[in-house]
């Protein structure tokens, strides 16, 4: 047994680990892959029980069987393995210790997996959990919680490692000390039961990003936007896409060596689009509250195909580092309703448009049938990544407007809650759609 120093060679390596989502489909011989699988039975374990089972897929079809039942991991498909991370239900279920001792295995499945020259990502998202226990066969006493990917990386599969917080951030000796803006807001509560939260309910979650700091914001949005590989097409909205490019249409032309602000695009989804309106000799900026946004939407852009340079905007507190009257446009993509002082933003946007300068803001509508859906349904579950969010009501849009804009062009986009970007403009009937899509200009 090593009682010198650390090995720093074998931990760097395994430090160098990191999550594909993008596979070459080769195979995995079934040799090699249960070399992996015995190396994972060397995690420890509950009582010793070991009451994991690992179901393996690996064919063609039932990988596209598992890819269809995910959703949102296209990845399944290409992999060459999942291998499903189960445990028996009904012996040493205090603290979560069967969870626990799968979980140890699962990690240990893919550092085997790195060492060897193999990529894997670990996904909960496996799909609706009656469906995924019917694929696999799982008796009831056995439970599923998560199935990892192993695959070949595809040569071009992004290569940066998500950034890790730092050690003093989640690390405290002799009792519970953290950063206030690493811990986000939670309904003020005197317990929090595990058992009472999950994704579609969680009574304590805060969904109004003004009882977040800017802090809060930043940091929470700064490293979830890694749940995914900023992988092209990732956090593309179904529901949102066709109403972007209607809204984006709104655009006026602008003038010669435009400059260009996008305010927290979060994902670079929005960016993407808006990239390709631009006259080539406009200046495109994006605003984001943390370096880690910045850094994703850069490697999105690229991915996508987007060769225009990208300017950065860091704005961790709401004000925008820029002159007074220095920006022709601000575009702001369904955010308003993300930020924790809308009314500050706006000043702010009014500070630094040049007179004149057009403002282009699409809002989630609370007054339209998906605002109520939100209240009645997405709002009662976990706060989602992209940061917390309340629709606007329109009076609250206009209000905020008012002080500093003119409104030149205005709709209501979309009337379905699931999608569509059907225009409606010059009706009061237009307040009731899904978003309201609108281009002000600075008054002088
Ligand atoms: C419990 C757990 C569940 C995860 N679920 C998913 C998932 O459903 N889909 C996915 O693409 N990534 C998923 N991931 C991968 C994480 O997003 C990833 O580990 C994280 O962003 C850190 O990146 P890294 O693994 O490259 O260091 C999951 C990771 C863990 C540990």
């Amino acid at each position: 047994m090593p009682t010198s120093a650390a090995p720093l060679g074998a931990l760097d390596l395994l430090a160098a680990r990191l999550s594909c989502r993008a596979f070459t489909q080769e195979r995995l011989a079934s040799d090699e892959l249960n070399a992996m699988l015995r190396d994972a039975l060397e995690a420890p374990s509950s009582c010793n029980q070991q009451a994991w089972h690992f179901v393996v897929l690996d064919q063609p079809e039932d990988l596209a069987r598992a890819a269809d039942l995910a959703g949102g991991n296209p990845h399944f498909r290409d992999c060459a393995a999942l291998v499903y991370l189960c445990f028996q239900k009904g012996w040493t279920h205090d603290n979560f210790s069967v969870v626990q001792g799968v979980a140890a295995a699962g990690y240990h499945l893919m550092l085997s997996a790195h060492l060897r020259g193999w990529a894997s990502v670990w996904n909960a998202g496996t799909g609706d959990p009656v469906a995924v226990r019917d694929l696999l066969g799982l008796p009831a006493i056995f439970e599923n919680q998560g199935a990892i990917a192993l695959g070949r990386a595809a040569p071009d599969s992004p290569a940066r490692k998500p950034p890790r917080r730092a050690l003093e951030t989640v690390v405290s000796y002799g009792r519970f000390e953290r950063p206030e803006e690493s811990i986000y807001p939670a309904k003020p509560a005197p317990a929090y039961p595990f058992h009472a939260i999950s994704r579609v309910s969680n009574p304590f979650a805060e969904w109004n990003p003004q009882s977040w700091s800017w802090a809060q914001l930043a940091d929470y949005r700064a490293y979830s936007v890694w749940a995914k590989s900023p992988l092209a097409g990732v956090y593309t909205s179904r529901r949102e896409g066709a109403a972007t490019r209607a809204w984006l249409d709104m655009l006026a032309p602008l003038p010669e060596g435009a400059k260009v602000a996008e305010l927290l695009p979060w994902g670079g989804t929005s960016t993407t689009l808006l990239a390709g309106r631009l006259p080539e000799d406009a200046q495109l900026l994006v605003a984001e509250l943390h370096p880690h946004n910045l850094t994703f939407i850069r490697d999105r852009l690229e991915r996508e195909g987007v060769t225009r340079a990208m300017g950065e905007i860091l704005c961790p507190d709401g004000h925008l580092p820029c002159e007074d009257r220095s920006l022709d446009a601000i575009v702001v993509p369904q955010s308003l309703e993300h930020m924790a002082d809308p009314a500050l933003m706006l000043a702010e946007i009014a500070r630094v448009l040049k007179p004149g300068g057009q403002l282009l803001i699409s809002a989630r509508n609370r007054v339209s049938r998906a605002g109520a859906d939100w209240a009645r349904g997405e709002s009662q579950g976990q706060v989602p990544l992209q940061g917390p969010w309340t629709p606007l009501r329109p009076r609250a849009l206009l209000a905020l407007l008012a002080p500093h804009f003119t409104i030149e062009e205005l709709a209501g986009l979309g009337l379905a809650r699931e999608g569509g970007a059907d225009a409606l403009r010059g009706s009061p009937l237009l307040w009731r759609r899904r978003a309201i899509a609108l281009r002000a200009r600075l008054r002088g």
